[in-house]
This record gives structure tokens, C-alpha cells and sequence, in this order.
């Protein structure tokens, strides 16, 4: 059956850190069948996160098995030293943290362009949004966390609200706006009225009991 067309200016970034890991692939094509395009690729490596995920050898793998367009999401220290291994893998948009780079910004953004992949950049919960405003024309898309990174199913912390808003003021107008952690129901209306179009869903859509439906109450 047809998914019903609902916001078609909010795109839907299922993270699959909340997947069956053993069933990868089965996952992937049941997203696949929902209005999600992207898949949002949780890279995480215990230093910068208290948390280990996976890389750029299972970002290859799974290359292979769909067209999603692939969001990966830097949690690492020196992302400079490995984006290049990402972009050969196939992703096609490379969100690293501005905390892991902090004087090396604009470096790090030169280089994700010079392999022509779309750039993204991140902030936490407690880091400032004027800290990066200089970037904001240099990038295709500002990624706001709304929880500590490291953890799917976590609380959304709504005192970030204002820097999407900030965000959204203060930006190109084509920017996109991701906003990552603890999105259900209730939060997706808070983050896309402050001017958010880029939603990441880790729990709330693969924990959910019809995927189809999840995917489409965030739209
Ligand atoms: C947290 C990750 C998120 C996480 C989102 O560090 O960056 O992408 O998987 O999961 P939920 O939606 O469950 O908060
Ligand atoms: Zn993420």
C-alpha cells in the first residue's frame, strides 16, 4: 500500500542505533517501504561518546543492500582522520562535532566538500549556537542535539529549542535544520515549530509497533 504523502518539507532520518542489529538488511528494506529517505548512521567511537558503535566496514556492507541516502553522524574525536574512509563508503552527508574540531572547523568542513559530499555540522546540549555561527553559510545542514550523544532513548531536553530557533533566524534559508534525541509525538511539534525540517528518530520509530505509521506522524 501507498505511504499517504503528509509534510513533504520534513525529511525523516530513522537511526539505526535502535535497530536489530542481527537483521540489518530486513531493516533497512522496511524502512525502505516508508516515507523515510534517509538513514541516520550513529558513528560512535568511546572517546568523544562513552559509547562504541560501528564504522566505515559496516557502512560499507550495507551500502551495497539500499539507496537511502546515508546521514552519518560523527561522534568521534579527530573526525578529520577519518572522513575520508567515510566518504568512500559511500555516505553522503558527513555531520562531524563541532566540539571534536573546535580551531580545525573550517578544515574539516573544507575537506567533507573536497569529496563532494554534503556537510553537516553538530553541537551538544551545552555548547552555544553563536559558536558556530560563522559556519552557518559554509555547511548544508546545522544538526541541534537535544540530548547528551552516546544513548538512543533518552529525554529530549527542550532547553535547546531556542537554538534551533537562532538557527533558523539567523541562517541561509536553505539550510537544514536536524534535530537529534528523544523525537516522539509530542517533541517532533516542538522542534519542527522552531523551524527544524530535519528529523532523526531512534526509538520512536524502531520500537514502535507499525513503522509505516511511526515514520508518518513525524512528517
Ligand atoms: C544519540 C544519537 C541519536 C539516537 C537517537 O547519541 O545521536 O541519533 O540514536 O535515538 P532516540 O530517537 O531514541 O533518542
Ligand atoms: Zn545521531
Amino acid at each position: 500500500m501507498m505511504n499517504m504523502k503528509k509534510n513533504s518539507d520534513i525529511i525523516i532520518s530513522p537511526s539505526i542505533l535502535s535497530c536489530d542489529f542481527s537483521n540489518i538488511e530486513s531493516e533497512l528494506k522496511k524502512i525502505e517501504k516508508t516515507n523515510a529517505k534517509w538513514i541516520h548512521l550513529d558513528i560512535m567511537d568511546g572517546h568523544f561518546v562513552p559509547n562504541i558503535t560501528f564504522g566505515a566496514p559496516l557502512i560499507k556492507c550495507i551500502r551495497k543492500k539500499t539507496n537511502l541516502f546515508f546521514d552519518a553522524h560523527l561522534m568521534i574525536e579527530n573526525p578529520q582522520k577519518y572522513i575520508e574512509s567515510f566518504a568512500y563508503v559511500g555516505c553522503d552527508l558527513i555531520n562531524f562535532h563541532y566540539e571534536a574540531t573546535l580551531d580545525n572547523t573550517k578544515n574539516v568542513i573544507e575537506l567533507i566538500r573536497k569529496l563532494n559530499k554534503k556537510v553537516g555540522i553538530s553541537i551538544k546540549p551545552k555548547t552555544c549556537v553563536k559558536e558556530i555561527e560563522k559556519y552557518f553559510n559554509d555547511v548544508d545542514m546545522v544538526l541541534i542535539m537535544t540530548v547528551e550523544p552516546g544513548f538512543s532513548g533518552q529525554k529530549f531536553m527542550d532547553f535547546c529549542i531556542p537554538k534551533i530557533e537562532y538557527v533558523r533566524k539567523y541562517a541561509k534559508e536553505n539550510i537544514l535544520i536536524q534535530v537529534d534525541g528523544g523525537i516522539n509525538l509530542e517533541t517532533q511539534k516542538q522542534a519542527k515549530d522552531a523551524g527544524a525540517n530535519v528529523l532523526v528518530s531512534g526509538d520512536y520509530i524502531f520500537k514502535a509497533p507499525n513503522i509505516n505509521i511511526a515514520v508518518n506522524n513525524l512528517l
